[in-house]
């Protein structure tokens, strides 16, 4: 269990989790004791796995640690939209977390996603927080103040800038902590995918600016810099992930190098993996798969999503189900829009699990 995943993901309250008592490990629960008004030192002492440095920083920014928790609702949110066509759906609700922390344990292209994805929601989490004055140990981004320039003349720094560097320095020192004590092949790796993640976020700062003056003139400019959309560092890391670099350690272990050389050296931008991914389509353990017996595809899509390859060959069962929605909706002078009720049919349609040998012949012919 010695992996980011596992050290975060116990602090997202039980609540939203799903997560039935008999199902969850004890650090499972410490959403609940985040929240409640235990001392910071009970609550830290009870999360397994965390190192001493991680432990240090959790007692003395319990605040923060509560922030990093229900910020761990937003990513795996984030990364459950940004794999919903396809067979790995970062599906981390699973009542088997060991499961989850299977696939994490392994060093596959998935794996490098969620390192990187779960430090930009780190980081993303913590400097909204800082400028929501919701914690103690940082506030807006103090540097920005006085006048500045910008190709558009000058301007006053105004009102709260992100404070994006508070938030990647936390989440460098307390995520990284836990693979900086040995700095084995895949601690590199995660290291490397949780930088990538961080920056991820910071990429899409930009300044934004209000126009002061006679009728807007804008004699007068005010701005301050603002964290874009978490959706935008979601699609930047979900094309690393496609463009992900497959590496291998190099000879004196003390960093990796590109698996085949033919391909271009992996950037800090970049996310690197040393395995290969499973097929994802049967569950295994092993490999940290969940399979697709269930998943509901596309009968008409040609992509990912498609019967086709969700189901791996192996088919779908169809059932025909009826729901209500708003139908004929029109505009009445003024200002209502009233809509009838329609019953709609539609069919949806679900991965067969796969039937061992029977599957087998009936794929291959
Ligand atoms: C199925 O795929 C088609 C083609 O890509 C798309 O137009 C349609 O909206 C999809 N249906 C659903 C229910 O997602």
């Amino acid at each position: 269990m010695n992996t980011l995943l596992l050290d975060i993901w116990f602090l997202v309250p039980t609540t939203l989790l799903f997560l039935t008592p008999e199902a969850a490990n004890s650090w499972w629960y410490m959403g609940a004791v985040v929240t409640s008004s235990s001392s910071s030192r009970v609550m830290c002492n009870n999360i397994p796995g965390l190192v001493t440095r991680q432990r240090q920083l959790c007692q003395r920014y319990p605040e923060i640690m509560q922030v990093i928790g229900l910020g761990a609702v937003e990513w795996t949110t984030e990364c459950q939209h940004q794999f919903r066509h396809h067979r790995w759906n970062c599906n981390i609700m699973e009542r088997d977390q060991s499961l989850f922390g299977k696939l994490i344990l392994r060093s596959s292209r998935e794996s490098a996603f969620v390192h990187a994805i779960s430090s930009a929601g780190i980081v993303f989490a913590i400097t909204r927080a800082c400028s929501q004055g919701e914690l103690k140990s940082c506030s807006c981004d103090p540097t920005k103040k006085g006048s500045s320039k910008d190709s558009k003349g000058g301007f006053d720094w105004d009102g709260c800038s992100d404070n994006i560097d508070y938030g990647i320095r936390f989440a460098r020192t307390f995520v990284d902590a836990k693979e900086r004590k040995g700095k084995d092949a895949r601690a590199l790796m995660n290291l490397h995918n949780n930088k990538a993640g961080r920056k991820a976020v910071k990429r899409f700062m930009k300044q934004e600016c209000k126009c002061h003056g006679v009728s807007g003139s804008c004699t007068v400019r005010t701005c301050w810099m603002a964290m874009g959309d978490f959706r935008k560092s979601g699609d930047y890391l979900r094309r690393k992930y496609n463009g992900a670099i497959q590496v291998v350690m190099n000879q004196d272990g003390t960093g990796f190098t590109v698996a085949n050389t033919r391909f271009k050296k992996p950037t800090n931008n970049d996310l690197v993996y040393f395995e290969n991914s499973p097929d994802y389509c049967v569950r295994d353990r092993d490999v940290g798969s969940l399979g697709t017996a269930g998943r509901i595809c596309n009968q008409t899509s040609r992509g990912m999503d498609s019967c086709e390859v969700m189901c791996c060959g192996r088919g779908y069962d169809t059932a025909r189900i009826t729901k209500m929605s708003k139908c004929e909706c029109k505009f009445h002078w003024c200002c209502s829009v009233r809509c009838k009720d329609c019953i709609e049919t539609v069919d949806i349609h679900t991965c067969k699990a796969p039937k061992g040998v029977i599957w087998k012949e009936n794929y291959m012919s």
